[in-house]
């Protein structure tokens, strides 16, 4: 009998449907978008699908979004994607289309769980049963880059503390709905004392609210020596946008293949499921993909729907595939029975739907209930504190790369209310009295504070810092950035130099 055909399928499909926008993406996207509905409608999945145009072809049409108009409205009415991977063109100046997706819908939280399929599966890690909790919307993924001078380039790391402490309460509140143990912070907070030091903070935090759960932190290159080492040591891990991103890629090649992982890019109201990996350009058109990524993201968005009687059906099929040794060629190993293409993998695990894995843990999904995301309105605005601008950083492109004269140039400029505290190059203190080793390039970072008379007179503030930058482009030094030294509470909100 046609799966589609039993009894107990045709009463669930009368069952509330819901409309869900698909994207079957760009290079495979079309193939494994194709391989995954076909599952999700032969396990009875209660879905009303608007495919949209988003990617490639949209680029090329010369919408730079990449996202066309009629997308953005069937995205505002359905408040649901599926997305099959997405090419962002290279070069050009194109933004990633992934990225403007998350940002705009406010896709705050990207959930990758990552589990090994052992021993169907080959892998060094059988005990391996992840799930990373990636901040979506901030850090160097805010895409704030400059050109200052012709040798430097920069971009603007932004860790704020509402979105810290909105992706941290979520991966809390993932651990506790989930019946996970642990949850692990990964951050750098060693070297960014400030952006990640904020993190770890609020982590800190937040964790003390759920004393049922455990919390650790552990520096980013450690945790993620140790996740490729001994992931068996993780359960959940949160770590901010870039971390997040190499860590889950690491995480599901450790799994196994890239191809197995799917992934939740979840907001208040919003939610989009995808793979992990992308378009793979290189087996584009071959029917040789792995739709297991895709399909493991549809079975994320099913249980998100309510819909978990359907994720249960088809997650068991496709373990059941998994463990009778029929493979797509990226899992190929000692426990395959027959390589099969995209297609004809989709077809075997239709076949399979109605059956259990017999060694593999089955999975029990048709009770989960969908887990309520309304983190934003539990984040409270930080308390009052007092800011107090206390000094000025003014960025100098000077090409003659002789600190103790640049100094002097400034010192012979500056107005009496500023004194120059100390020049950086890079970051390192270079004058007064640097090391003749350090190296340096035409980007100088030059410190003002007050002087004793300015301090007399109520000390920095706005006429001051324009003052300086006044006199300092009268003088010919050309300003090309300037960052506000503020305090809060009397704490200093900006980092030392280092060897200051
Ligand atoms: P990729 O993930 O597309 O491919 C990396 C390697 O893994 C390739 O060798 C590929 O053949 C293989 N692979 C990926 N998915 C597979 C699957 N389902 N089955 C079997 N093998 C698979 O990464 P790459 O090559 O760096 O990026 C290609 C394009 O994808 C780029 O334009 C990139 O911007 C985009 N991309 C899109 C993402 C998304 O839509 N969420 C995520 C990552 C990259």
């Amino acid at each position: 009998m046609n799966p589609v055909d039993s009894p107990e399928i045709a009463q669930v499909a009368a069952a509330a449907r819901v409309a869900v926008s698909v994207c079957h993406g760009d290079g495979i996207g079309p193939e494994i978008t194709a391989a995954v509905l076909e599952v999700l409608a032969a396990a009875g999945a209660r879905l009303d699908i608007e495919p949209v145009e988003i990617g490639e072809k949209v680029y090329l049409q010369g919408v730079s979004s990449g996202i066309s108009d009629a997308a953005w409205a069937s995205l505002k009415r359905t408040r649901l994607l599926l997305k099959g991977p997405l090419t962002t063109p290279q070069g050009g100046g194109y933004k990633s289309v992934n990225v403007t997706l998350r940002k705009t819908m406010g896709l705050f939280a990207n959930v990758r769980p990552v589990a090994t399929f052992h021993p169907y599966v080959p892998t060094m890690h059988p005990e391996m049963d992840v799930v990373i909790v990636r901040e979506n919307e901030e850090d160097l993924y805010a895409g704030i880059e400059h050109r200052q001078t012709t040798d430097v380039t920069q971009c603007l790391k932004l860790i704020t503390e509402p979105g810290t402490r909105k992706i941290v309460r979520y991966a809390f509140e993932y651990a506790r709905h989930h019946g996970r143990r642990k949850v692990t912070c990964f951050s750098k907070d060693n070297i960014m004392k400030m952006t990640d030091g904020l993190f770890h903070r609020i982590f800190d935090e937040v964790a003390a609210e759920y004393p049922e759960i455990a919390a650790d932190h552990m520096i980013v290159d450690i945790g993620a020596a140790r996740l490729a080492a001994r992931p068996g040591k993780f359960d959940v891990i949160v770590a901010p946008n870039l971390y997040g991103d190499i860590i889950s890629d690491i995480a599901a090649e450790v799994a196994g293949s890239v191809g197995l992982a799917g992934s939740a890019n979840i907001g208040d109201s919003i939610a989009m499921f995808e793979a992990v990996h992308g378009s793979a350009p290189d087996i584009a058109g071959q029917d040789i993909a792995n739709p297991s990524g895709l399909l493991e993201a549809a079975v994320q968005m099913l249980t998100h729907v309510g819909q978990g009687d359907v994720a249960e059906r088809v997650r068991n099929a496709w373990l059941a595939t998994l463990e009778d040794g029929i493979h797509t060629p990226d899992i190929v190993g000692e426990h395959t029975t027959k390589t099969v293409g995209t297609a004809g993998f989709a077809t075997a695990i239709v076949e399979r739907i109605g059956r259990h894995p017999r060694k593999l843990r089955a999975s029990s999904l048709a009770n989960a209930k969908p887990m309520a995301v309304s983190i934003a309105s539990t984040v409270a605005n930080a308390a009052p504190v007092t800011k107090a601008l206390v000094g000025v950083d003014i960025f100098l492109d000077f090409a003659e790369l002789k600190p103790a004269l640049l100094g002097a140039r400034i010192t012979e400029a500056l107005p009496k209310s500023a004194t120059l505290k100390f020049i950086t190059n890079r970051g390192v203190k270079v004058w007064p009295q640097g090391f003749d080793e350090t190296f340096c390039t035409n980007h100088w970072r030059c410190r003002f504070m007050p002087s004793t008379v300015q301090a007399e007179h109520g000390g920095a503030n706005d006429a001051w810092v324009l003052a300086i930058m006044q006199s300092l482009a009268a003088s010919g030094l050309e300003v090309i950035k300037i960052e506000k030294l503020y305090t809060f509470d009397g704490k200093p909100g900006f980092a030392q130099a280092q060897g200051e």
